[in-house]
């Protein structure tokens, strides 16, 4: 069985699909938990079927929803959960999500069910993996984005400030940032105070560039007051007009346009391989294990021995 915990991501789908398939191979029957644990605690299961998880690759958002859930989190929840794994012959669990995802995912293993886990988060946070599913069309969603953005901003001669998603990890900002040219990539070891900003475009603007975008990794708090976080960034841009003509600069925030992003090319590719060694995995008897990426470095290579891959 599968669950997407947490936020979505691109890839998910893909990652879904490419289980399906592999379990079909098999003769299994894969099956599916609606809303992530909320599904397990509630018995809201699917069985995964041609209709439901083919050809479903290339959409965006998760079709199995994914979500958080507070009863998973009590005993009665998990007790409930216990149940319905058993109601349905369920003989492991491979969660699709994050770090938090992956907690649960422990919490399960504890409990005596055997788990996978895929790391599946815009993010990028998962420590062992280069890759979580939903990282590259994160990017590649706000690239397309900040490219209209910049028609518009060129035509106006403004200035922008582009705030993306990212919790704690800075790695989507500084990725989108430099694939776009961004004149500052603010992140949360790299914080610019609206002074700096403004010194920063005033003097681009002198040396001729009329139009100039930041790049904002989000405030994330741990406590999700999402009312005070879009303050948190209408005062900054109130600071940064108290500097600057407020005809000058603009506000954006891509946030969940970059989760919702359409899967790209490489996610579709990752969800496809992830999804498949989750089961080769099963099929070993292993639990409690989590695939990932390793190694995929920009490295420098002499030339002479840079022919032709054997
Ligand atoms: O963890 C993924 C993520 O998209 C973060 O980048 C973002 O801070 C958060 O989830 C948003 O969560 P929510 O959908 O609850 O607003």
């Amino acid at each position: 069985m599968v669950l997407a915990s947490g936020g979505d991501s691109a890839g998910m789908n893909a990652c879904v699909e490419s289980i399906f398939i592999a379990c079909r191979s098999r003769g299994w029957q894969a099956m599916g938990a609606i809303g992530g644990y909320e599904g397990l605690v509630t018995g809201n299961i699917v069985m995964l079927t041609p209709d439901n998880a083919r050809n479903i690759g290339h959409m965006t958002g998760c079709t199995l929803k994914a979500g958080r859930s507070e009863s998973f989190m009590t005993k009665q929840g998990q007790d409930s959960c216990l149940q319905n794994l058993n109601r349905h012959k369920i003989n492991c669990v491979i969660v699709l999500g994050g770090n938090g995802s992956f907690k649960g995912a422990t919490t399960l293993e504890k409990l005596g069910v055997p788990v996978i886990g895929i790391p599946c988060t815009i993010d990028n946070d998962v420590y062992f993996t280069r890759e979580s599913l939903g990282f590259s069309s994160a990017v590649e969603e706000s690239v397309r984005l900040i490219d209209r953005l910049k028609g518009t901003m060129q035509t106006n001669d403004r200035d922008h400030v582009v705030q993306l998603m990212g919790w704690h990890e800075k790695g989507l900002t500084q990725m989108v940032g430099e694939a776009t040219f961004a004149e500052i990539i603010d992140t949360i070891d790299n914080r610019h105070t609206p002074k700096q900003v403004i010194e920063i475009f005033d003097r681009n603007r002198k040396a001729g560039n009329t139009s100039n975008m930041m790049v904002m990794q989000e405030k994330r708090k741990d406590s999700i007051d999402v009312v005070s976080e879009a303050l948190e960034a209408v005062n900054y841009l109130q600071d940064l007009t108290r500097l600057t003509p407020a005809s000058k600069i603009r506000l954006n925030t891509l946030g969940h346009l970059q989760r919702g992003a359409t899967p790209s090319g490489r996610d579709r590719w990752l969800g496809h391989h992830y999804g498949k060694k989750a089961i080769e995995l099963i099929e070993a008897g292993q639990s409690g294990v989590a695939v990932g990426m390793v190694r995929e470095n920009v490295i420098a290579v002499p030339l002479a021995k840079s022919g032709q891959k054997s």
